[in-house]
């Protein structure tokens, strides 16, 4: 079962379609370094809309083939709209469980560990579907280098707000910070990686709209772990206020970091 706090409405997949985009040199840079290559066969565990899966099918070319896997059907159906790659196919289920009748070269995922209970078992069942030598690659945030720079109170009050909401709903929001750990205990060898952000020019639209975004996706959770009120967060005018404050203190958004952490089955 799905344990995805943000859900699958317009407004996140909206969300998810921006992150995506700020977050395409970065996973693409962390891909090939990881030794994602031509004519491999991969998994992307929790695939979303598609975006990991297609960045991975550019890298194994026609020669290879993706599987995208996520258990919420409106991701696997709004996936599946998005992609015209006849080598990238999407399927439902959940990571926890899913298996395939033949190996894999590698699996990846983003974005996807952070929200599970129990990243490590995760990770060991789908190392036991990649053949031996193949790869593990995870890639996922760590919400903790979140800051702006000079400090401005909207802005840093929000960015707690949101670790907060994250953990109260169970999931790891610095998860970054621990990967080559996890990858590492759920049985690969050989374990690196490296961890880099996007930074944003002062002025820049992208940080305040997603700052906002996510703390729309998170408000019915931080309302309901008693957080912050909907009255406080005032959501219509959030991402203009975030704008106005940063500009009036000069402070530019610093993102969080998007880590990469791979290894190989023994
Ligand atoms: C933050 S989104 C990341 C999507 C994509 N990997 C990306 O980076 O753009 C997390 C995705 O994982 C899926 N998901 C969450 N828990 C899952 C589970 N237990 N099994 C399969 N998919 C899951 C959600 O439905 C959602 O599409």
């Amino acid at each position: 079962m799905s344990t995805y706090s943000l859900g699958s409405q317009d407004p996140e997949l909206a969300r998810l379609e921006l992150q995506a985009e700020f977050l395409d040199g970065p996973t693409r840079l962390l891909l090939a370094q990881s030794g994602i290559a031509a004519g491999m066969r991969v998994l992307d565990l929790g695939s979303g809309l598609g975006h990991v899966s297609r960045a991975v099918g550019d890298l194994v070319g026609l020669g290879g083939e993706v599987v995208g896997l996520d258990a919420d059907a409106r991701m696997v159906a709004a996936a599946r709209e998005r992609t015209t790659e006849p080598h990238v196919h999407f399927v439902q289920g959940d990571v926890a469980t899913w298996t395939d009748d033949d190996p894999f070269d590698a699996v990846v995922g983003r974005l996807i560990l952070f929200h599970l209970p129990d990243p490590a078992t995760a990770l060991r069942h789908h190392l036991a579907g990649i053949r031996p030598g193949g790869r593990i690659v995870a890639l996922d945030y760590d919400i903790g280098a979140i800051r702006c720079d000079p400090a401005e109170p909207l802005s840093t009050r929000l960015g707690a707000l949101v670790l907060a909401a994250f953990r109260a709903v169970g999931a790891d929001p610095t998860i970054g910070a621990h990967l080559q750990d996890i990858v590492a205990s759920a049985g690969a060898e050989a374990v690196t990686g490296l961890g880099i952000a996007p930074y944003l020019p002062l002025g820049s639209p992208t940080g305040p709209a997603m700052l906002a975004g996510v703390v729309r996706s998170l408000a019915p959770a931080m309302v309901g772990h008693g957080l912050v009120t909907l009255e406080q967060l005032d959501l219509d005018t959030l991402e203009r206020r975030i704008s106005e404050a940063l500009e009036a203190s000069g402070s530019v958004l610093v993102p969080p970091n998007l880590v990469g952490a791979w290894g190989r089955r023994p």
